[in-house]
């Protein structure tokens, strides 16, 4: 599935500004004090460099190399829909493996990024592919799909929402509220709402979509209170965003609500998360082994090296957040 689009998912994070292990661009790497003064820069510069991969990865030879990085728990088949009209070719089915009756229709390619799109328009990372930890979320949600409730909200997550998109079509919910802080991933997730509703897989699910950036007043005080779950997927590394990140968490989770968030260790990118909501007030709790499709395939690509897998980047651990005490176990046993 796609793994030759999710390769740059594995240059961004191992970029030289996370990272330092990209040798052609090391002279750009910032010192410790100029790096507050240098977001803006720097969240250009990367994105650059994807607008750059991208244009890699349209060259076959460059896609037979990249196959190699992990990009997939192959937890959802991904097929092509049969086009009934030209606009028809970008759409693909994901169906769920484990519980096969659930599947979206959804538009995962978006074509290449270009510069100019990039230099002017906010973080673009949730346009480049369904990453491997918004997969797992919404596997985890297929197979957790009775203890949702109420009014979901996912957060920042990027052109498909797959994850959110899973709870409307297969949990017995009241609302679904799809949303990202850019304005061309949510104008993509609104087509893919549509053409699910008209496909009629949401029941009586209210399912919709916006713009809802965590550092924006107007758009969290709009929200607040209002969720009984939150989730969000592969969200924790950008530096800028963390604190407002677990504002919008705390905000706009109901007193009994739970927040899910999926996202690999990436150094210390998770550990800062959990500090900053623990000093917000929530509950955290941290689980590693939490699915044993998931963990089974984490255990396989562990034994075929860093250079394919590298659990620090490519495993979502999950965190629970409340705004109360823990909530109680999830129940891990399958
Ligand atoms: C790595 S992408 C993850 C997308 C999706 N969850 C996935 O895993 O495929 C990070 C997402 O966070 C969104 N984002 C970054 N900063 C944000 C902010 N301040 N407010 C809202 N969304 C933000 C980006 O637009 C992007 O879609």
């Amino acid at each position: 599935m796609q793994r030759e689009m999710c390769e740059e998912k594995d240059e961004r994070f191992s970029g030289p500004l996370l990272d330092g292990k990209d040798e052609g661009i090391q002279t750009r790497k910032l010192d410790e004090d100029a790096i507050a003064g240098a977001d803006v820069a720097r969240a250009r510069w990367t994105l650059l460099r994807q607008v750059l991969h991208q244009k890699q990865v349209d060259n076959p030879g460059v896609k037979q190399v990249s196959v190699r990085r992990f990009a997939t728990f192959d937890l959802f088949t991904r097929s092509r829909v049969v086009p009934s009209c030209p606009s028809d070719d970008q759409w693909v089915q994901y169906r769920s493996v484990s519980l096969p009756e659930y599947s979206a229709l959804l538009r995962d390619n978006l074509g290449p990024l270009r510069v100019n799109e990039v230099l002017n328009s906010f973080d673009n990372t949730g346009n480049v592919c369904v990453w491997p930890s918004e997969e797992v979320m919404a596997h985890y949600c297929v197979k957790k799909r009775k203890m949702f409730k109420g009014t979901v909200c996912e957060l920042g997550g990027g052109m498909t929402c797959l994850a959110g998109l899973m709870v409307a079509i297969c949990a017995d919910v009241k609302e679904v509220l799809l949303s990202d802080g850019n304005e061309k991933a949510i104008q993509n997730v609104r087509q893919v709402i549509e053409r699910n509703l008209e496909a009629g897989v949401f029941g009586s699910t209210h399912v919709s979509s916006r713009v809802v950036r965590w550092d924006s007043e107007a758009d969290v005080s709009s929200l607040e209170g209002h969720f009984d779950i939150i989730m969000c997927a592969d969200c924790l590394f950008l530096d800028q965003y963390r604190a407002s990140l677990v504002d919008a968490i705390r905000r706009l989770l109901r007193p009994n609500g739970m927040a899910l968030v999926f996202a690999p260790r990436r150094r210390d990118t998770l550990g800062v998360f959990c500090r900053l909501a623990q000093e917000a007030g929530l509950s955290v709790s941290q689980h590693q082994q939490y699915d044993s499709q998931v963990w089974d395939v984490h255990l396989k690509m562990q034994g075929e090296g860093k250079d394919a897998y590298d659990d620090n980047i490519h495993y979502p651990i999950l965190l629970t957040l409340t705004r109360g005490p823990l909530p109680p176990p999830l129940g891990h046993t399958q």
